[in-house]
């Protein structure tokens, strides 16, 4: 049976055709405004209509970033998008006449990677997810662990810092303030204020004022050896680290797959997550150690993985 996978983005709907062993048959992209639910449905239900011109397809998976219902339906609350006790698939139904379920985007990716990616030959892993948010999963001897409300594996929102940087759930000092593209931007045009005589490349890479730099810049730059750049990537990998030595705690798995926009900068962010997670792990030395990997199913991972899903 084929399925349709959907990745609701920050500022797109991205929508494909998937077959049983996780291949891509067909992908499609719809803009969106990512602030208007009702504009957010529409886009879907468009890119779904338009794939199902061409292909026999049997249920759809729906990626979205947020806190989902146990039973896949509704999205009970997202830090980044307004939705609140929110029946997306009733909703989506109105326009979409097959089984449809809703996934969060970060399980959704961290299932790809499993099933076809970095993690196809183990049994216990997590992901995370460094995009615009802080997304997680939790696969567990084989299985999704989704929690006993729908929300295992909202990592991002662990408190790292007390008092630290209001986060969009509300809370403050939380994961994804720290290690997410958002506190990547944040950073860096903080440092473009305080440290002016160090931003000469990030301002080119911007190519304009401080306040225009954005992750991909940052990337670029660092890249190209700029050691402001490099330092914001290592501050952020020294975060990831330690929140991920923090999750063995709790999950101990074989395996932590690294994904999203951010890990574009390799081993700038891979390396320093590296050691802060040595640093971070308590009885190092006496026990089994986690490999930290780079995803492998890229920006597809979370259409894939939700249309995978969907099919369970
Ligand atoms: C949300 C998660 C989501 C992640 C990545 C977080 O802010 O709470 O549900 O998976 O962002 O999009
Ligand atoms: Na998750
Ligand atoms: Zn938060």
């Amino acid at each position: 049976m084929l399925t349709v996978g959907v990745d609701i983005g920050g500022t797109k709907i991205a929508a494909g055709v998937v077959e049983e062993d996780g291949s891509l048959l067909e992908h499609t992209q719809h803009p969106t405004d990512p602030t208007d639910p009702a504009a957010i449905e529409a886009a879907v239900t468009a890119a779904v209509t338009e794939l199902r011109e061409r292909h026999e397809i049997g249920a759809v998976g729906v990626a979205a970033a947020g806190y989902v219902s146990p039973l896949r339906d509704a999205m009970v609350f997202a830090p980044n998008i307004s939705w609140r006790d929110y029946p997306l698939r009733d909703r989506l139904a109105t326009g979409i006449d097959l089984p449809i379920v809703v996934e969060n985007d970060a399980n959704a990716a961290g299932w790809a990677e499993f099933r076809f990616g970095a993690g196809e030959a183990i049994s216990s892993m997590v992901m995370l997810t460094v995009g615009t948010g802080l997304g997680g999963a939790v696969i567990h001897d084989g299985r999704l662990l989704r929690g006993a409300f729908g929300a295992a594996g909202e990592f991002g929102h662990m408190e790292m810092v007390p008092n630290g940087h209001y986060c969009g759930c509300g809370q403050e000092g939380c994961w994804e303030m720290y290690a997410s593209g958002r506190a990547l931007t944040r950073a860096a045009r903080a440092a473009a204020v305080a440290q002016p005589d160090r931003i000469g490349a990030l301002v080119e890479a911007a190519g304009g004022p401080d306040q225009a730099i954005e992750g991909r810049h940052v990337t670029a730059a660092a890249q190209a050896g700029d050691p402001l750049a490099k330092e914001l990537f290592a501050e952020l990998g020294g975060w990831l680290g330690k929140g991920i030595a923090d999750l063995v705690a709790v999950v101990d798995p074989e395996l932590a797959v690294v994904g999203g926009g951010v890990v574009d900068a390799g081993d700038l962010l891979m390396e320093p997550a590296r050691q802060a997670f040595r640093r971070h792990l308590t009885a190092r030395g006496f026990r089994g150690e986690l490999r930290i990997e780079v995803a492998e199913m890229g920006n597809e991972a979370g259409i894939i993985g939700a249309a995978d899903l969907a099919r369970r």
